[in-house]
């Protein structure tokens, strides 16, 4: 047993006043999701470790390695399930849809905000435990939609006010070209053996477009020189991919093709795109996603087309933060300050009006260390009220109660003068403590 408890390693505590920020940018995500027509679902954290192992593929990473995975209690026919943390959200809503036959009246747009977990080496912008926004748009096979989910997530930057990301978009295309590609990747490789390193010969026969990822400098020229998947696309998939980028252009939306973009999961087809900054280091991928048309009949549902991308919500976060855009909302409105504890019952009265008329106001309430009658001086009350940050102090006084009054102190630059209010109309005054 340790002496002290500790977050387990990867896995963070969100506490105020960060936690503030979570709260503003997923209402900014929120309200977006429903502009573009996006509805909210919400899926199990637990899944079947099957689902993601057919799902995700078998020789991913991913499934591979990181997966929280473990045998359930036995029933009382004595079989167990493996389960898996959820390590993506895509299978789930995919899962999901299936089961409850979503699609049965044409497609759906659905976005989801929650914890996955991947076990990996945890760094700056990787965790264990992490947070995703995804979209998913199922049953739609056009590539108008393929665009408009890049849309929406461009809206999403805009919205917060992050520009520093450029968007990296690729085509995968069919698995026939794929299978094509991959002979041709294949014998490329194996006429190089001599220069592959351990890594690249385990991928060879598993997944060779794997290599195209490489991070060993020393193989860099050798995967640059490699067979392209895109001069193995045919006709179809070449207009699919124009189209995307059409509808890209015509709204103005920067892109780069990069043809080698491989996602690290096995269900993409034709098109893919990442969003990735160049100020977070390694972790620069801040949205990833794609096409993955063959997903809901490998999970046992009719086939049936989609797309759809997922953020990485601590990398987004990480960036705001480093852009010093500012989450409102963090602190109170107000710090009722009370010279004495007689006063409590017309205080709380008070208070409870001006929350209804939906002013943020912070009680002063007795700490364990502040002896007496454990209110502590006013001057203590005071840097209370600016530690806080709130805007404004509200001195509840004898003079003022006796008189109906409360004294409003400005604790910021630009809040205005010393006043006494009125309680007596706890709307105006709730104006008062909300106006910039
Ligand atoms: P993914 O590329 O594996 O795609 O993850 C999407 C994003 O999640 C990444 O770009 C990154 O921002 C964030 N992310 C991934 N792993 C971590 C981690 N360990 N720590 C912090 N952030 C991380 C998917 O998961 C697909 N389900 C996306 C998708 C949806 N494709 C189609 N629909």
């Amino acid at each position: 047993m340790p002496d002290k408890f500790t977050a387990i390693k990867g896995m963070n505590d969100i506490l105020p006043p960060d936690s503030a920020r979570w709260e503003w940018f997923e209402s900014i995500v929120r309200q977006t999701m429903t502009r573009f027509a996006f509805r909210d679902v919400r899926t199990p954290i637990l899944e079947h470790t099957q689902l993601f192992a057919r799902g995700l593929g078998q020789a991913t990473d991913v499934v591979e390695k990181e997966m929280y995975s473990f045998e359930d209690r036995a029933d009382q026919r004595g079989q167990a399930d493996n389960l898996s943390l959820r390590p993506e959200g895509t299978a789930g809503v995919v899962r999901a849809a299936v089961e409850h036959n979503l699609l049965y009246d044409g497609g759906k747009r659905l976005y989801y905000l929650g914890p996955m977990f991947r076990r990996e080496r945890p760094q700056r912008g990787r965790y264990r435990q992490f947070h995703q926004v995804g979209a998913e748009a199922l049953g739609y096979a056009g590539p108008q939609v393929d665009a408009e989910l890049i849309l929406l997530a461009a809206e999403l930057w805009r919205a917060l006010g992050l520009s520093d990301w450029r968007l990296e978009l690729g085509c995968l295309g069919q698995p026939d070209e794929r299978r094509a590609h991959r002979a041709a990747l294949v014998a490329y490789f194996e006429a190089h053996a001599d220069q592959l390193d351990e890594d690249a010969r385990r991928r060879l026969h598993v997944n060779p477009l794997r290599i195209l990822d490489t991070k060993n400098p020393a193989m860099q020229a050798l995967a640059d020189g490699a067979p392209q998947l895109l001069d193995h696309l045919g006709d179809a998939s070449c207009a699919h991919f124009a189209a995307v980028q059409d509808a890209l252009r015509a709204c103005g939306i920067d892109y780069r093709i990069n043809p080698r973009l491989v996602r690290g999961l096995d269900y993409y087809n034709l098109t893919v795109f990442e969003f990735v900054t160049g100020s977070l280091g390694a972790q620069g991928t801040i949205c990833g996603g794609g096409r993955y048309d063959y997903l809901i009949e490998e999970i046992g549902g009719k086939p049936a087309p989609a797309v759809g991308w997922a953020m990485g919500v601590e990398r987004v976060l990480e960036l705001l933060r480093q852009k010093g855009v500012a989450a409102p909302g963090a602190a109170p409105d107000a710090y009722a300050i009370v010279p004495d504890a007689a006063y409590f019952p017309r205080v709380l009265a008070c208070l409870q009006a001006l929350r209804a008329a939906g002013a943020a106001v912070q009680l002063h309430a007795a700490g364990h260390a502040d002896g007496g009658d454990g209110l502590g001086s006013m001057k203590s009350q005071f840097k209370k009220a600016d530690a806080c940050g709130a805007r404004y102090a509200l001195i509840f006084g004898g003079d003022e109660l006796a008189a109906g009054q409360v004294t409003v102190k400005a604790l910021r630059d630009g809040a205005g003068a010393q006043a006494r209010l009125s309680l007596s109309d706890t709307a105006a005054l709730a104006v008062h403590l909300k106006s910039p």
